[in-house]
């Protein structure tokens, strides 16, 4: 029997949603933590069908069920609503059979020790049957055309005035699956033939060499050649990166901010002969980088260290310092909201807290000041963030060429995205790619032409 048949996958889901709202989990460890026991992996796919739908809808779906409940459920209690919510939404939004929806669901219910909960959870399921079109009818009539915290959609609202509706619509949906071809090993249209082979379809993206949007969702594992390095999954406008830096030919490359390695590898593909020094502070992320380069034969220089303190910390298998040299390029990836991603990490938009903004702009500031002093005079850097705040984007930018006299935007020759007060930002959606912000950074010698 499949485990779905006993409601299993509903209730991970469930716990697993709970886990984000109640004690801040990521998605990804609540996940990782609620399907151990899962084996199939069709039950596997439903928990994260049934978990990034729900938060990605949250607020609209807590509205149909305040409608039908007459009371408040206690906190001790998350697990129940978060279930309830679960039904809802397979009934709203899937394609599952209303019974099995109903059905299983309850199932779920009877395993959380709660004996009132299965009676509940099957009586308001059945009233959100009866009621679904008035509750449409209630829900549109509430102009409320977004699922995103107040906060958040306040502070898009003030920077995106006439696009933020757009924007809040394009993080709420699923986001298609890029891949990036590893073009020293194979060409796209070969690889698009290894993909035939097995079934699946692509298309090659026009403007980015090496990228791939894949027709279907399916798992990394699956990919033809993805242990043997011939393929990454990584989002288009991640893929800028690389290519927006221009970097001459063995040239020093410092990575900033490296980790899982997704911009490193990017980096070794386009410029083989160059060094690429890669730094990260969190070591369990850079073991994780450290297997990315592994599984795609690259190498590369990789610390273990704070960018902002400069501690070398402790690591079996480098010693060496990042500030031992100057770098002719810097790619600095910098931590941020990660607002331009909500697509793919429906959970920022619950655990991320309006105050962080302030702390991320503190680091990033101070990453821009401790990085720029290794950029060798000529050289060029590239601050980018996940981030669609303009706080943490060209405000940072502004106030760092404010205070650098010697530094100088080297502005973007492309068409994409929106131009800002310095740089550039493509919004989540916009050309199928998750929302970034890139500025071009130059160090001056004494005019442009010294530009490395
Ligand atoms: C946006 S992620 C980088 C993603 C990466 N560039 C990629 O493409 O796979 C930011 C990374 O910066 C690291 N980080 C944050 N502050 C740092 C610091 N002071 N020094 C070094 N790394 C830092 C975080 O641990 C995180 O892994």
């Amino acid at each position: 029997m499949h485990q779905s048949d006993t409601g299993v996958p509903r209730l991970a889901a469930a716990l697993a949603i709970a886990d984000i709202l109640k004690i801040g989990c990521n998605l990804h460890e609540a996940l990782h933590q609620r399907t151990q026991q899962i084996t199939d992996s069709r039950d596997k796919a439903l928990v994260h069908e049934l978990t990034y739908g729900v938060l990605r809808l949250l607020p609209k779906l807590q509205r149909y069920a305040a409608n039908l409940i007459s009371y408040k459920l206690k906190p001790k209690d998350l697990d129940v609503e978060c279930l309830l919510l679960i039904g809802i939404y397979q009934l709203d939004s899937l394609r599952v059979p209303d019974h099995a929806a109903v059905n299983q669901t309850v199932a779920a219910a009877r395993q959380l020790g709660k004996p009132w909960a299965s009676g509940f959870i099957n009586a308001i399921l059945r009233n959100f049957q009866r009621r679904q079109t008035q509750l449409h009818t209630l829900e549109s009539q509430a102009a409320v055309t977004h699922c995103f915290p107040e906060w958040l959609a306040k502070r898009i609202y003030n920077d995106w005035p006439e696009m933020a509706p757009q924007i809040m619509q394009a993080s709420d949906c699923h986001p298609p699956m890029w891949l990036r071809v590893n073009l020293g090993r194979i060409s796209r249209a070969d690889y698009i033939k290894q993909l035939v082979a097995v079934g699946l379809t692509a298309r090659p993206y026009p403007n980015i060499p090496a990228a791939l949007i894949l027709d279907q969702t399916i798992s990394m594992d699956t990919l033809p050649g993805f242990n043997e390095g011939l393929v990454s999954i990584q989002d288009g406008a991640a893929q800028l990166a690389a290519l927006l830096l221009e970097a001459k030919p063995k040239a020093n490359i410092l990575d900033a901010c490296a980790a899982p390695g997704g911009k490193t590898g990017h980096l070794l593909e386009c410029y083989p002969e160059s060094s690429v020094t890669a730094v990260e502070k969190n070591t369990e992320r850079l073991k994780l980088l450290r297997q990315n380069l592994a599984r795609l034969n690259l190498k590369a220089r990789t610390i273990l260290a704070d960018i902002t303190s400069n501690t070398i910390k402790q690591d079996r298998d480098e010693i060496s310092n990042w500030t031992d040299r100057q770098y002719d390029y810097i790619l600095l990836d910098a931590p941020c909201s990660a607002t331009g991603v909500i697509r793919r990490h429906p959970d920022i938009k619950w655990l991320r807290r309006s105050t962080d903004i302030a702390h991320l702009v503190a680091t990033q500031n101070h990453l821009l000041d401790c990085l720029y002093a290794q950029l060798r005079p000529g050289g060029c850097m590239l601050y980018i963030t996940c981030s669609i705040l303009a706080q943490e984007n060209h405000e940072v930018v502004l106030k760092f060429l404010q205070r650098t006299p010697d530094a100088k935007e080297w502005p973007l020759d492309v068409t994409w995205g929106h131009a800002c007060s310095v740089g550039r930002q493509i919004l989540p959606g916009e050309q199928k790619m998750d929302g970034f912000y890139f500025a071009r950074l130059v160090k001056t010698l004494v005019s442009r032409d010294s530009i490395i």
